[in-house]
């Protein structure tokens, strides 16, 4: 199983490019940007990473992503995750960056948005590694700075392919955006949003019906809702589930309490995602390998979950065609 889950070429739909800071690179910028970081150590920073819901995981979070200044650091981050993917055979990814994150601290949307660009041009041409990038609102600020933020990315459209809806889930519901996110749909973006992560089935309602989104992120939260299921099952919407994640988070306790293997065998459109791997223990091979340790996960659901992050992936039909076939050269 591992050898198959190695030797598979894999897309990756949900991940943050912030929750991709390693320890060791969040050091060595705080070092040269002269920022201060409440930790002694590499080992401090890994002890502090003990989290008890979302909220605990993205004070941390975007306190990490404090030592982020300068274009050069927004390419070493993003260089370090391609290494990852290479190391991960990932050959198309589909990444997310919050510029609210940087933008609210002073550090302009073009430094985020070149540094991430240079460096996804720069896998293309080394790896071959295909990419997009997915521009996330933080749901815990308003719709008029989601607005602002929208208007900030017009000039750089043809680098950004879609919007998405991040961080604290619970009294932020999607109907909160709901305009912002039907500016962008005219704009010509794809729309994404996290939703059914902690909070209820009801907010994937919302992303559904008010947002229009194209995928679900998380979603596991779906389960609870027959009717729901059904829908999604209809609609194949894409889900882009983040095991570690969920378990790091505690949104399932333990690792045999994830419900992903009930989400596939209903039929649903699932891939596996590593959502912020530097904080959750792992990339996407030790996701899927953690999964077969704890779940009665066969090679097909393995070969499944692979082929749906491809044909949800926002990449157009001959190029999904032509890594589907990788895949099955693969196998
Ligand atoms: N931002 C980064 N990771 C996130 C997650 N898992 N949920 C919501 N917001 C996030
Ligand atoms: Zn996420």
């Amino acid at each position: 199983m591992i050898d198959l889950i190695k030797r598979l070429p894999k897309a990756e739909l949900h991940l943050h490019i912030e929750g991709s800071l390693e320890p060791e690179l969040m050091f060595r910028l705080a070092k040269k940007n002269n920022v201060e970081i409440p930790y002694e150590s590499i080992e401090d920073v890994r002890n502090a990473y003990n989290f008890t819901n979302l909220q605990t995981f993205l004070d941390i979070y975007y306190a990490g992503a404090n030592v982020l200044i300068n274009k050069d650091d927004f390419y070493d981050l993003t260089w370090e995750y391609i290494l990852k993917c290479v190391e991960n055979n990932i050959i198309h990814t589909e990444i997310f960056f919050d510029p609210q994150t940087h933008t609210s601290r002073g550090i302009p949307f073009e430094t985020v948005i070149t540094g991430i660009k240079e460096a996804l041009a720069d896998a293309k041409e080394k790896y071959g590694i295909t990419s997009c990038i997915i521009m996330c609102f933080l749901r815990h600020l308003s719709q008029q700075e989601a607005f602002e933020t929208l208007e900030q990315s017009f000039r750089f459209k043809e680098d950004i392919i879609g919007v998405g809806l991040d961080s604290s889930e619970l009294g932020n519901p999607p109907s909160k955006f709901e305009a912002v996110f039907k500016k962008a749909k005219e704009e010509g973006f794809k729309l994404v949003a996290h939703a059914g992560e902690e909070a209820d089935f009801t907010y994937i309602y919302e992303a559904l019906d008010l947002l229009a989104i194209d995928r679900i992120d998380h979603g596991v939260q779906s389960i609870k809702s027959p009717e729901l299921m059904k829908r999604l099952k209809e609609e194949q919407m894409p889900l882009t589930v983040c095991p570690n994640s969920n378990i790091e988070l505690k949104v399932f306790q333990t690792y045999k309490e994830h419900n992903i293997k009930e989400l596939l065998d209903y039929g649903l459109n699932i891939s596996v995602n590593s959502d912020d791997p530097a904080y959750f223990k792992g990339y996407i091979n030790q996701n899927f390998i953690n999964l077969c340790e704890n779940l009665p996960i066969t090679e097909g659901d393995i070969v499944t979950l692979v082929k749906n992050s491809f044909k949800s992936s926002f990449i157009d039909n001959d190029l999904k065609n032509e890594y589907l076939a990788k895949v099955d050269e693969a196998i």
